[in-house]
């Protein structure tokens, strides 16, 4: 029996559909045309921005992040705009102090941004706490994340009490975010049954569908009461990204009482669908389903990265090898969840042990210092091989972390170093400069040299004019 009230459909094409699928390469020029008629559909909200996206637009796409979201809120007349924030990592993948986390939600709100999505790799509460604040003091939809993972310590007692914890700083909605597809239907019933009875701010649910359990899972979260749910139109869904939008909304809806509008996505799937065929190059090596996934927890991004990694070091034959050595790690680690930039520590740290023939024979930075919890409190239990070789290694005394006025002085001696004028006065700026510092140096002096000798692009031959 289909219950009345129905959920929000928050539409991820532009940010996750596409981070999923082609590595995030989407350009803005490629979404601009079909945003009205996203805009016409009636969803909850859409997910333009956060994410891999900011490095992305700076790294690979000459694109500047602010720029975009500039577009997309004049584009977009009346959808909410949501985007995916690392909480204390910001839209970087370390820790910046909270006077650069304040700035940027300040301008952030400012440029369009509604609903703010906040989430610590670690589930560290203290780590997501100044995210909310500062969103809540902006006046803007904060909304607190369960970082989803499975191990016999991650009970539903848990998600509760972190789903509480959530709610008391003063969230305005909960997300379970489930990024490598891991929250099985009944499962997800359960866990979302006993937040309804026990919370009073509405609940999100973001699954991935690479082991073929999210249409399933968004089902069964349906009637357990969920109110939103994120989807991805059906040119940019299945594998690593989500159940299909016209699917999930058919699930629900008989043609007669369907207040989507099916033939306007039918138009809006098949846009996207020319769009693909153009990133054809950045799609990842998995066409189907993994179940595999259930137990080795990568993400799909992070899978086809190491694939890639291995064969640069000749070694691609050592890729299961690999991918069981992950879940080892994680174990170690008191079963963190893997989501950036755990995943990437993990992952690393992974492809090292496999390459030495030897686990923990070296370890990285990043490793000692999620062990030492520079990343945030590791309330599992640690191995106690691992804990004692990170021990006997010489740490620096940790800094303090930069401020806004730290960096706007490192800032400007790169602006007088590469003629790039007064750059740094601008928060914009300077906040791409803080989270990608040589990246968004390259990116301003190729804005100059654009000025200066009009626009070709170098890097595909001399004389192709960018598209
Ligand atoms: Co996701």
């Amino acid at each position: 029996m289909l219950k009345k009230v129905k959920p929000g459909i928050t539409e991820v094409v532009l940010r996750d559909g596409q981070q999923s699928l082609i590595a995030t390469r989407m350009k803005v020029a490629d979404m601009l045309p079909i945003i009205p008629k996203i805009d016409k559909v009636g969803f909850s909200s859409v997910e333009v921005w956060g994410g891999a996206t900011y490095d992305c637009c700076l790294r690979y796409l000459n694109e500047d992040p602010w720029e975009r979201l500039r577009v997309f809120k004049a584009k977009f007349k009346k959808t909410k705009l949501q985007m995916l924030l690392r909480g204390k990592n910001i839209v970087g993948y370390k820790s910046f102090d909270d006077s650069v986390l304040s700035l940027f939600i300040k301008n952030a709100s400012k440029s369009g941004i509604d609903i703010f999505r906040t989430f610590d790799s670690l589930n560290d509460i203290r780590n997501i706490e100044s995210s909310i604040k500062f969103i809540n003091d902006n006046n803007k939809h904060s909304q607190g994340t369960l970082a989803y993972t499975t191990s016999p310590r991650h009970t539903n007692k848990y998600w509760l009490k972190l789903a509480k914890q959530i709610e008391d700083i003063g969230a305005k909605s909960l997300a379970i975010k489930d990024m490598s597809g891991l929250l099985r239907p009944y499962d997800a019933f359960e866990l979302i049954s006993l937040l309804k009875k026990n919370l009073k701010i509405p609940i999100y649910l973001h699954t991935h569908a690479t082991t073929g359990l999210a249409d399933a899972t968004n089902l069964k979260a349906y009637e357990a009461g969920i109110d939103n749910i994120d989807t991805s139109i059906s040119s940019f869904s299945g594998t690593y990204s989500h159940t299909a939008t016209e699917s999930f909304i058919s699930m629900l809806y008989k043609d007669k009482n369907n207040p989507y509008d099916m033939d306007l996505l039918n138009e809006i799937s098949e846009y996207f669908n020319n769009i693909r065929f153009k990133y054809q190059k950045f799609e990842g090596s998995l066409k189907n389903i993994d179940t595999k996934m259930l137990h080795s927890q990568v993400p799909g991004g992070m899978l086809s990265n190491l694939e890639n990694q291995l064969r640069d070091l000749g070694m691609v034959e050592k890729l299961s090898e690999l991918i069981d050595e992950i879940p080892e790690i994680r174990k170690d680690l008191g079963y963190i969840p893997l989501v950036t930039p755990s995943s990437q520590i993990v992952g690393t740290q992974a492809l090292l042990n496999v390459k030495n023939g030897k686990r923990y024979e070296t370890l990285t930075n990043e490793m000692i210092e999620l062990v030492n919890g520079s990343y945030g409190r590791l309330t599992g239990t640690i191995n106690k091989d691992l804990k004692e070789i990170v021990s006997k290694i010489n740490t620096p005394n940790k800094i303090n972390l930069l401020t806004v006025d730290d960096y706007r002085k490192l800032f400007k001696l790169k602006c007088e170093e590469y003629n790039l004028g007064k750059l740094y006065k601008n928060d914009k700026h300077l906040m791409n400069y803080i989270f990608y510092p040589e990246i968004s140096i390259d990116y301003y002096k190729e804005q100059e040299r654009v000025k200066e000798y009009g626009l070709f692009d170098l890097q595909e031959g001399l004389g192709v004019v960018i598209d």
